[in-house]
């Protein structure tokens, strides 16, 4: 993982402005945040604002800031944190993030950095000679179930080797980059096994299973009542329903009458309780000793009874000897023969 700093002033340009279809899409955005809380939309408007630019310069950064009346370091702080923002100019036909979280790291993603390395340029966060590519190593991007892997604007090529990541990185360099299907390399489908499915492996007869049990049910109650299915009043089409307003759910309040999630008690209480009353109506807590300790409260065990436990005594503190001040054991001295 890489220190991420914008990209240098000689490079920022002076301004920027959504083009007209952007600035329709980032209104979208911010509307579907309530009032109070567009700022939540900058995520979104940053990623436009990539789209358009193929990178995030300092002045939509800025730009965005003001259009969600946020202060510009709140903007800086969300587009140098995640690296899904681009803060340098990138390739122009392909900018490879390679995954090198342990599980890519363990299933090859230092050889795929390599291919980079040779193919692109040897640092990451530098096109190469054409400006058509650039790559970088990056964090976990979630599909480790199919290491290593890399990603390209927002796909991902997973089950990856060395000798396929260089024929992509040929294809997009070439502009044939749409030409590669995304997804697992090796031939898999999603994450099955890489030797193929062991179990489930016809569809067919999973369905076939399924529609004989569903009409063998419902033979069976067309058994169980003959007359009920050709005596059953056909009901008449209901009257489309005047739309009002849908009253919210109760299906998560706990089902109890406990005065803890009663919503009609007000707490806490406006009776004030003298405190001698609320004393006198408190238990004292047993006080703490070894003695207490092996014994239940009377109103639980009538006759206190000894419980198990160890039966040698723990030596007291004042035993302790540290062992630097132990004396060595003197030496059996010999007796002359
Ligand atoms: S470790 Fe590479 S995708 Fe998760």
């Amino acid at each position: 993982m890489s220190v991420r700093r914008l990209a240098e002033a000689s490079v920022q340009p002076a301004s920027f402005a959504f083009n007209r279809a952007n600035a329709a899409a980032a209104k979208q955005w911010i509307k579907k945040y309530p009032k109070g809380r567009e700022q939540s939309a900058i995520i979104p408007l940053l990623m436009i604002a990539q789209e358009q630019e193929g990178w995030v310069t300092k002045a939509a950064i800025e730009t965005i800031s003001d259009m969600l009346g946020m202060p510009r370091i709140r903007g800086l702080e969300v587009a140098t944190f995640y690296t899904q923002y681009q803060l340098n100019p990138v390739g122009t036909r392909a900018h490879i993030q390679v995954c090198g979280t342990t599980p890519c790291m363990l299933r090859g993603s230092e050889a795929l950095m390599d291919v980079c390395r040779s193919k692109i340029h040897h640092d990451q966060f530098h096109t190469n000679d054409k400006g058509t590519l650039s790559w970088e190593e990056v964090e976990c991007l979630g599909a480790c179930v199919n290491a290593p892997m890399v990603m390209v604007f927002k796909d991902t090529f997973e089950d990856l080797t060395p000798e396929r990541l260089a024929e992509i990185i040929d294809l997009y360099d070439a502009g044939k980059g749409a030409s590669v299907t995304p997804g697992p390399q090796n031939g898999r489908t999603g994450s099955e096994p890489a030797s193929g499915l062991t179990t489930l492996k016809s569809e067919k007869a999973i369905l076939k299973s399924t529609r004989d049990r569903e009409a063998r049910e419902a033979a069976r109650a067309a058994k169980a009542a003959p007359d009920a299915i050709i005596a059953a009043p056909v009901p008449a089409p209901a009257a489309p329903a005047a739309p009002g307003p849908v009253a919210p759910s109760k299906s998560s309040r706990p089902k109890t009458a406990a005065p803890e999630t009663n919503p009609t008690l007000k707490t806490p209480s406006p009776a004030k309780v003298a405190p001698v009353t609320e004393n006198a109506a408190s238990v004292a807590p047993p006080l703490h000793s070894a003695a207490n300790a092996n014994k239940a409260a009377p109103e639980v065990e009538a006759t206190p009874k000894q419980r198990n436990g160890p039966k040698n005594r723990a030596e007291p503190g004042s035993a302790f000897k540290a062992p630097e001040t132990k004396q060595p054991a003197a030496k059996p001295t010999k007796k002359p023969v």
